[in-house]
């Protein structure tokens, strides 16, 4: 092969299961990760660790020219909303400005595409549910603003140099590789399945449900729940999609266009645990939006890129099963 694929924050959530679909699909993968919230053994052997920061230009510029990049996916980055609110400046480094210094090695190492975790709380509270990618995007939260930012970055460096993107807008991303190589290994995690999850294997003892009051089919939050080996693979084909189109640059929805109540999940849980979790109702958690759901036909138009784990018990029961690992090994 012609050089490797770069994944920044490969050794996180995300990223691990993007190293693993680029692995399977016969991609050479090297990994730039500082290892903050990540781990070096969630890291695919067959790919390469360089463990550095993203904003480490003599790291990432030695490392592109090392191995020949030709496609860089961003995942590295601070992603827990409240704690953007509590330490706004932290994101604005973590994501927008060492989004900076990546794109810049990027343009100067001569890589001619590139792939971005963006996500859907670009958009704040949505014009409309589903969210069309054209919509105002008007975030609420500094991590939202520090995503938007560096999607203009790229947008205007694509205009400037030889480089194209993808920008993909991620909703609400769970479950693990079906085949239990990774998973969330997240520590002190606040997403909701995850903590699901976390109680149905006893490292919790209830969930708490935020807000009954939302103008949605039980009152609880709904969101577009995606697979994450989905997503992985949603990556993989943008990667193609750029290399068959370098003038093009996009922005998609990653998302399967339909949402799930928190009590909808939770039963879930229940239900492929055969077991009741105990709920705690509680008032709504500050800027969460009633719904969120992707309007997903443009990512389905323009991938080649089918959801194969579009169903909210085989995320749950994924998610489930990693957990399980995680507490046999003492994680
Ligand atoms: N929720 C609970 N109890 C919990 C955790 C969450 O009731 O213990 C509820 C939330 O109020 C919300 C839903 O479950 O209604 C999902 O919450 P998550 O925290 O799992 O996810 P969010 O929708 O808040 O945020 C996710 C990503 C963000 C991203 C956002 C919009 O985590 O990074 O989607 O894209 F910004």
């Amino acid at each position: 092969a012609a050089g490797k694929v770069m994944v920044t924050g490969g050794a996180g959530y995300i990223g691990s299961h993007a190293v693993l679909a680029l692995l399977d699909a016969g991609h050479e993968v090297v990994v730039v990760d500082n290892l903050v919230t990540g781990f070096d053994w969630a890291v695919d052997p067959r790919a390469v660790l360089v463990v550095a920061n993203v904003a480490d230009d003599a790291a990432v510029r030695g490392a592109i020219r090392d191995h020949r990049v030709h496609a860089i996916m961003h995942f590295a980055g601070s992603v827990v909303v409240p704690e953007s609110v509590a330490d706004p400046l932290k994101y604005y480094r973590n994501n927008t400005a060492a989004t900076r210094s990546l794109i810049e090695s990027a343009v100067a190492g001569g890589v001619p595409h590139f792939i971005f975790s963006s996500t859907a709380a670009t958009y704040g509270t949505p014009a409309r549910v589903p969210v069309q990618e054209g919509d105002p995007t008007i975030p609420i939260n500094p991590y939202g603003m520090s995503k938007l930012m560096s999607e203009a970055m790229l947008r205007d460096v694509a205009a400037a140099h030889p480089i194209n993107y993808a920008a993909l807008r991620y909703f609400n991303v769970a479950g693990a590789d079906p085949v239990g190589r990774s998973g969330q290994s997240t520590v002190g995690a606040t997403h909701l399945i995850k903590i699901a999850v976390e109680a149905a294997t006893g490292r919790r003892d209830a969930v708490s449900v935020f807000g009954t009051d939302f103008d949605t089919v039980d009152g609880t939050g709904v969101r577009d729940y995606i697979h994450v080996s989905d997503l992985a693979a949603a990556h993989v084909a943008a990667l193609e999609l750029l290399v068959a189109n370098p003038a093009d640059s996009h922005i998609l929805n990653a998302g399967y266009g339909r949402g799930f109540s928190v009590n909808q999940v939770l039963d879930a849980v229940d239900r492929v645990t055969n077991r009741t979790i105990e709920r705690r109702y509680e008032g709504r958690r500050a800027g969460d939006p009633a719904e969120l759901i992707a309007d997903n036909r443009a990512i389905l138009a323009a991938l080649v890129w089918q959801p194969r784990r579009d169903d909210l018990d085989t995320i749950v029961t994924d998610a489930l099963a990693w957990e399980r690992t995680l507490a046999e090994r003492g994680r």
